[in-house]
C-alpha cells in the first residue's frame, strides 16, 4: 500500500473516532464517570466533562458510522472497527482529562495537542491491538490533518460568534 492508500485507510479507520469525539459534545449534563470522586491532589479524577451519557452517545454513533462504512465498502470488519475506534477514542479522551486534572487544569481549560489528539491516540491503540490495517505514516498524516481541521473550525466558530476564543 502506498502512502496515499495508507493515509486513506487511516482516515477511514478514524472517521468513527471523530464521530465519537464530536457526538459526545451533544451531552450537556450527565452522570460523571468519576462519580465526582477526587484523588490525592484534591482534584477530580476526570471532571464533569466526562459523562456516562456522553460515552453511550459516542459509542452508539461510532458503531453506526462503522456500519455505514462497512456497507459502503462491502468490508464487514469496519463495523467492529467502528465500535473499537469509538471506545478507544473515549478512553483516550478520558486519559487526556485525567492528565489535565493532575495538571490542575479546570474542565474545559485548553491543553493544546492533548485536547485535539487524545482521542486519536486512544482509537489508534485499540485499532492496532485489534489488528486493523493502520500504518504509522497514515496515522501521522491523519493526525496532522485533524490538528489543522480543529484550528480551522475553531477559528470559524469564533468569527461566527459561536465561540469566545479562537482556539
Ligand atoms: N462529553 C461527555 N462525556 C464524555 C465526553 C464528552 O458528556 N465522555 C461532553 C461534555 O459535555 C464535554 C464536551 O462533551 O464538556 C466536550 O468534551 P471535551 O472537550 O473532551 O471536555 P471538556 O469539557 O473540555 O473537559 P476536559 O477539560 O476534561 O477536556
Ligand atoms: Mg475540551
Amino acid at each position: 500500500m502506498g502512502l496515499l492508500g495508507e493515509t486513506w485507510e487511516a482516515f477511514l479507520l478514524m472517521i468513527p473516532a471523530m464521530v465519537a469525539n464530536g457526538s459526545a459534545v451533544l451531552v450537556r449534563h450527565g452522570t460523571p464517570i468519576d462519580f465526582r470522586k477526587t484523588l490525592w491532589d484534591g482534584r477530580r479524577v476526570l471532571g464533569d466533562g466526562k459523562t456516562f451519557e456522553g460515552l453511550l452517545v459516542a459509542l452508539s454513533f461510532a458503531t453506526i458510522m462503522g456500519g455505514v462504512l462497512a456497507a459502503a465498502t462491502g468490508e464487514a470488519p469496519r463495523l467492529a472497527y467502528g465500535f473499537l475506534a469509538g471506545l478507544g477514542a473515549m478512553l483516550g479522551d478520558m486519559a487526556g482529562s485525567f492528565v489535565k486534572r493532575r495538571l490542575n487544569l479546570a474542565r474545559g481549560a485548553p491543553l493544546p495537542v492533548v485536547d485535539q489528539l487524545d482521542f486519536v491516540a486512544g482509537a489508534a491503540l485499540l485499532l492496532y491491538l485489534a489488528g486493523a490495517p493502520l500504518g504509522i505514516y497514515g496515522l501521522v498524516l491523519v493526525s496532522a490533518l485533524i490538528l489543522v481541521l480543529h484550528r480551522a473550525t475553531n477559528l470559524a466558530a469564533h468569527r461566527l460568534g459561536l465561540k469566545d476564543v479562537p482556539w
